[in-house]
């Protein structure tokens, strides 16, 4: 879900619409806004933040102090009771609320028994009106009630709050859901990101845990529940408006696609050493000497950040010869899994704010591992958890299916094996240069890919009615044939399956007919001839061949349906050019679909819920 506030001398419906639109990409069930103008005025609808606006067209929304949501659903179904903002029952408290209250039926069943009643199914109904029943029987102030509110719940808020009986207050808190606070001249935003403020201001400060900003017109507090006061920490942030605006696609999804070839650079650059020998890599400096020494190396992460650690495996245990495990990080953390001091846990994720990471972050810590961190979003709160990490600056990802984050993730997996394999000597300098070499070449080749566009595009439009898909791939194009089936049924809607290629003959290969495509991820690498036999297998059963091929491979084009070329690249790198026809397939079959490529139903891009 997404939060704007906004808190100054200026209208604040603009500012709040426009942000909630650039926060869109985390959730788009229902959108609302509460302004102050004598007195709080509430807007709310199931659908988009359009929709919204449709739906307070001619409505008076002036006012200077307001707050605004987008929600991706947890409790209770997505419509226009359920939407955000809330307010309390008799009126003297009105917030946005993301997160789960994990005691809210507990709470509830008090304040029921205090004469409360409630009209939704959400926790949030119960949080709006424990503090203001706490503010009107403890006869307190707003920040007072606010804070005691927050010291009894448990469980996991990011929060704007406004008060019906003060114009010039607004208070902001998080715990475990993000919260930025823009400074302006005069003026303050809130935000669940960065994203809504920079078109404002570059000043922001990243809320921590249990941080409460008590906001009154042009004044800023920051402190903790327990009313510690804090000194806040103004980061100035280089974010370009132009990253975060469709810049003359029609999609961020495809604006991203076609990014990568920058993307990716900018993910090595300065990280590549000048004789081509070497990595550097500033975020490890400090832990490389214990990374190095790893017994064993767990890489977790969610959905695509998953797949990336699946190839961070294929490649830390190839260039460093260091066990690695690939754990989802929903399973790992609810597992009692076994942790020892030597084990350095690396946590994927593009947001830095999944809440599955996030937890299994705190869960390895409390074991004694050492904990790493890979994530693209700056002052998120995984990079803040952990010991220390790398940031893979692939720049803001709007589109909800992830697409240059995954290919960022994979070069900075990349640059990791390499360095540990040069640390550990299991990569010669010679092999070192070889492989930084074509690390450099990859933004080129995958130029070459996008050229292939509008034959992709042709492809699609053959398949655009199927109604089941196969991936295949061994190697490392195992986890290339995963992502590839998640973009399709992410953002199409039609069922895909990613597998081993080998393993296809022990199940999957039953549901092979003369409708089924196929997807094979068959360029040359050292697995190519096993490949080769699968899709005999493939066409003996009359199903339909799509085959990744490198450039120039003539045997496969005499057997597949379909083949698209990839330049050719030293094998560990394979997976960061194959995947990209696998976006363009997925995003054109999705787009004469008639679907919402940036915004699928039921996902949401940053998923803070468990
Ligand atoms: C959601 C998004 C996916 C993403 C996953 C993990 O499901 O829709 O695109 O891969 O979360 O997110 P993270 O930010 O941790 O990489």
């Amino acid at each position: 879900c997404g939060i704007v506030a906004y808190i100054g001398n200026k209208q604040a419906f603009p500012i709040i619409i426009s942000g909630l639109k650039r926060l869109e990409y985390r959730g788009y069930d229902s959108a609302g806004i509460a302004l102050f103008n004598e007195g709080v005025k509430v807007y709310k609808c199931k659908g988009k933040v359009s929709d919204l606006e449709v739906h307070t067209t001619g409505e008076d929304v002036s006012g200077t102090l307001g707050i605004g949501h987008t929600r991706w659903a947890t409790h209770g179904e997505p419509n226009d009771v359920n939407a955000h903002p809330h307010t309390s029952q008799r009126g003297y408290v009105t917030l946005i609320h993301n997160g789960i209250i994990e005691n809210y039926g507990e709470l509830r069943r008090k304040l029921e028994r205090r004469g409360y009643e409630f009209k939704s199914e959400t926790d949030t109904e119960v949080l709006v009106n424990l503090i203001e029943y706490i503010y009107l029987k403890g006869d307190v102030s707003c920040e007072i009630a606010v804070r005691l509110a927050l010291s009894k719940v448990i469980g996991a808020f990011g929060l704007a709050i406004i008060f019906n009986e003060d114009p010039d207050l607004l208070i902001g808190a998080r715990r475990g859901s993000p919260l930025v606070i823009g400074v302006g001249n005069k003026e303050y935003f809130l935000a669940s990101d960065a994203t809504p403020i920079i078109e404002h201001t570059n000043s922001v400060i990243f809320m921590n845990d249990d941080d409460v900003a008590v906001i009154r017109r042009g004044e800023l507090t920051l402190k903790t529940i327990d009313n510690n006061l804090l000194e806040p920490e103004i980061q100035t942030i280089d974010l370009d408006i132009e990253e975060i605006e469709k810049g003359g696609f029609d999609h961020f999804m495809l604006k991203e696609i076609f990014e990568q070839p920058r993307s990716i650079k900018d993910t090595f650059r300065g990280r590549l050493s000048a004789d081509l020998n070497d990595i550097h890599l500033g975020g490890l400096y400090s832990v490389l000497p214990r990374l190095v020494e790893a017994k064993r190396i767990i890489l977790i992460g969610c959905g695509t950040s998953w797949h990336a650690a699946l190839l961070g495996e294929y490649l830390i245990e190839e260039l460093a010869r260091i066990p690695v495990e690939v754990e989802y990080a929903s399973e790992f953390r609810y597992r009692n899994p076994v942790i020892y001091p030597d084990d350095v846990v690396i946590a994927i994720s593009q947001s830095g704010e999944t809440a599955d990471t996030l937890a299994a972050i705190k869960l390895a810590k409390s074991r004694g591992a050492m904990v790493l961190g890979i994530c693209n979003v700056v002052g998120s709160s995984i990079p803040r958890e952990t010991h220390a990490g790398v940031y893979t600056h692939a720049g803001p990802e709007i589109g909800v299916a992830s697409t240059k984050a995954f290919t960022a993730q994979v070069t900075v997996l990349t640059m990791i094996a390499i360095l540990l394999g040069k640390h550990r000597k299991t990569v010669t300098n010679e092999l070192a240069t070889t492989l930084i070499n074509e690390l450099g070449s990859i933004p080129a080749k995958i130029e070459r890919i996008l050229e292939s566009n509008s034959k992709i595009e042709a492809i699609a439009r053959l398949f655009k009615d199927s109604t089941n898909f196969l991936y295949l791939g061994r190697g490392y194009f195992f986890p290339v044939a995963l992502e590839g089936a998640l973009k399709l049924k992410e953002i199409s809607y039609i069922h895909a399956e990613g597998y081993p290629a080998a393993e296809m003959k022990h199940g999957p290969i039953a549901l092979i007919d003369d409708k089924m495509p196929v997807v094979v991820i068959a360029a040359k690498d050292s697995s190519y001839d096993k490949v080769v036999s699968n899709i005999q297998e493939v066409k003996a059963r009359k199903g339909i061949v799509i085959a990744i091929v490198s450039e120039g491979d003539t045997t496969i084009k005499g057997m597949a349906d379909y083949t698209i070329e990839i330049p050719e690249v030293h094998e560990t790198m394979e997976g960061l050019l194959a995947v990209v026809p696998l976006q363009l397939l997925s995003y054109h079959i999705a787009l004469m679909r008639g679907c919402n490529v940036d915004q699928p139903r039921n996902l949401a891009k940053s998923v803070t819920v468990e």
